[in-house]
């Protein structure tokens, strides 16, 4: 079961909760996540130009998205990587039905993180993906996992540049989610 987890990270704290997500993958039997860190050198005149990096995805059974909230969206870097799975890819559909998830990291409170992660899931039905959000109630009790309360997918607040625990665990759990339908759907035959 390949997870590729493909983020883009400037100041490193989306770049620790793709680690811990891909943590959380590796804990169920089979998976395999491959982390995928979207480099600026790979942007040029500002498209971005990996496409062994769609290979990558192409022949992967889910994929999860990261990015930071940058003015309340993903940042420019992840949106190059976006605009450049517009070709074969999105013509010819060659993701559908490949699980989707995401999540993003913002300073703020509500620092409108939430679009940032509505703009990931837009990007997974563009490609025909399945989305999966968390189970996680997020009753408000600032110390559990899912603490922001965001059921569409990861949303992390950076303090000091840094993640703190209830979003490394949520972190954690989101790629254990994953992981698990990839491998409930492989044994239902799906
Ligand atoms: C250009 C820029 C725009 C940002 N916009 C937002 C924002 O709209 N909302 C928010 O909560 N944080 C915002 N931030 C804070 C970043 O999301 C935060 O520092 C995040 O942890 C950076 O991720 P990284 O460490 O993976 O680079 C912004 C930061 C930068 C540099």
């Amino acid at each position: 079961m390949k997870i590729v987890i493909v983020y883009h990270s400037i100041t490193g704290t989306t770049a620790q909760l793709a680690e811990t997500v891909a943590a959380g993958c590796r804990s169920v039997a089979a998976a395999e996540p491959q982390l995928i860190r979207i480099e600026g050198v790979d942007i040029q005149q500002g498209r971005y130009k990996n496409s062994a990096v769609l290979e990558v995805i192409d022949h992967s059974d889910a994929v999860i998205f990261g990015s930071p909230t940058f003015m309340g969206s993903v940042s420019a870097q992840f949106k190059a990587f976006a605009d450049a799975t517009a070709g074969d890819h999105w013509v010819e559909q060659l993701w559908a039905d490949k699980i989707a998830a995401g999540f993003t990291v913002g300073t703020g409170y509500c620092g409108d993180t939430l679009h940032c992660l509505h703009y990931l899931q837009i990007l997974a039905a563009q490609h025909g993906m399945l989305w999966t959000g968390l189970d996680l109630a997020g009753a408000g009790d600032v110390k559990a996992p899912n603490r922001l309360g965001a059921q569409a997918g990861l949303i992390a607040r950076a303090v000091d540049s840094a993640i703190e625990a209830p979003d490394l665990e949520t972190a954690f759990y989101l790629g254990q989610r994953v992981a698990r339908i990839v491998s409930r759907l492989r044994r239902s035959g799906l």
